[in-house]
């Protein structure tokens, strides 16, 4: 199955980096300030990614304990981060540097999966129609602009560069397309899968790369589907099949680097989306925006740093690890891997957890970051509560004891070793 290696990761890495990382203020920001392609052309002068280094990016995602990355090829903006032959708008023009091939390579170097992001919007190509996301929407006469733009030579483009990176860079794992919005605002169409040939896209994907994964933002459905900015408070199921699916989040709430932005979510956060991605059968693809000289940003690299250090220790209640139908205690959530059932515990209760169900059926149980025992009791659900006795717990619960002190790591997690399984 085309999924099975993603399915087991669970966990990956987002890169955002284009021009607008010199600009350093959202990648967006040549829609959200108007700007026009001569006040954007600066940043394509401008771009110089001498701290752009891919071996690093790949060492980086491996000790942060992800098994996969993905790089955005091209961003709205038009800017390719590849040699493409369809346009002169690419780094190897400014730089002369194909940044996709340099990534591609030190992936593969470190065995780890190599996903591609490519947006479908194109703000750069003169073919490409003004729409409601569009940086010329506000412009005098705007709707004039549109006379002469041809959707059916922006497709030709569209799908000739992503035969480009499907047959020019090896086997690719993974391909993320950006997206579609098929609905009207403001007097402005949208653009939907027709905008794409959406249906052509794909089987074009299937031709060249039969096993990569695609995703499902070219408006029809593919291998997996993607919520974003927003956690799933359940495996996401669709006529009663489970979906594969991957959360992708950001650090800042920017995907391209945003130097002002401070809103930096903590590691504690951050590890806590991963889990309850995991447990609701998902995985986590988490964004960084290298900075305008390429650079992983310093803060960033704490942030990773911190992940990776609890990875290395809790890495069997996320990779191969999913969704278990049992109930969680209130304090967390779980996972399971196998005969393994994994408590990660996002906040500390005071000397006990209880756990619903497990009664008789946890041969084992221990602290997973330091493998330390603890010990179990079942009590009597008739007991009543008294001076120095709690009440008993629901039948078929399982009480695990636990320290008082909580480890010192930045989600505590109890594995549970089942019986019988
Ligand atoms: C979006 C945004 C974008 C970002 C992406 C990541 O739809 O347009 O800037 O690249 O999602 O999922």
């Amino acid at each position: 199955m085309r999924q099975e290696w993603f399915d087991q990761a669970r966990f990956g890495m987002f890169v955002h980096f284009g021009l607008y990382s010199g600009a350093a203020r959202h990648e967006w920001v040549q829609s959200y300030e108007r700007l026009t392609d001569e006040d954007y052309r600066q940043y394509f002068e401008h771009f110089d990614p001498d701290l752009f280094d891919a071996a690093t990016l790949a060492r980086t995602a491996k000790e942060t304990g992800m098994g996969y990355v993905v790089l955005t090829t091209k961003h709205h903006d038009g800017f390719c981060l590849w040699d493409s032959k369809l346009t002169d708008f690419t780094s190897v023009t400014n730089t002369g540097r194909d940044l996709v091939r340099e990534y591609v390579g030190a992936l593969r170097a470190e065995g780890i999966k190599v996903g591609l992001y490519h947006s479908v919007i194109d703000w750069h190509h003169p073919d490409f129609t003004i729409d409601w996301n569009h940086p010329r929407r506000d412009d005098e006469g705007a709707p004039e602009l549109n006379v002469g733009r041809d959707m059916a030579a922006y497709r030709a483009y569209l799908h000739g560069q992503v035969r480009e990176l499907l047959t020019e860079y090896g086997a690719i794992d993974y391909l993320f397309f950006d997206f579609t919005y098929p609905e009207e605002k403001q007097g402005w169409a949208g653009k939907g899968p027709d905008d794409w040939d959406a249906t052509g896209l794909l089987a074009l994907c299937r031709e060249l790369q039969p096993d990569m994964l695609v995703n499902d933002r070219l408006g029809i459905p593919a291998d997996f589907v993607t919520p974003e900015q927003y956690q799933p408070t359940a495996p996401i199921v669709r006529d009663g099949v489970p979906l594969t699916w991957e959360a992708c989040q950001t650090l800042n709430g920017s995907w391209g680097y945003h130097r002002d932005n401070t809103d930096q979510k903590s590691a504690t956060l951050l590890v806590q989306m991963l889990v309850d991605s995991v447990s609701m059968g998902g995985n986590m693809l988490l964004n960084i925006g290298p900075d305008g000289r390429g650079a992983i940003a310093p803060r960033d690299e704490r942030t990773l740093a911190e992940i990776g250090e609890w990875m290395r220790l809790h890495r069997g209640a996320v990779v191969g690890a999913g969704h278990t139908p049992l109930t969680p205690p209130r304090e967390g959530v779980y996972t399971r891997r196998g005969d393994r059932l994994y408590l990660s515990l996002f906040s500390w209760p005071m000397g006990f957890v209880h756990l619903p169900e497990l009664a008789g059926r946890v041969s084992y149980a221990r602290l997973l970051n330091d493998g330390s025992w603890l010990g179990t009791s079942v009590s009597d659900p008739e007991r009543e509560a008294d001076l120095m006795t709690p009440a008993g717990e629901a039948e078929g619960t399982l009480t695990v004891h636990l320290p008082v002190r909580r480890p010192d790591v930045l989600v505590p997690v109890i594995e549970l070793t089942l019986t019988g399984e």
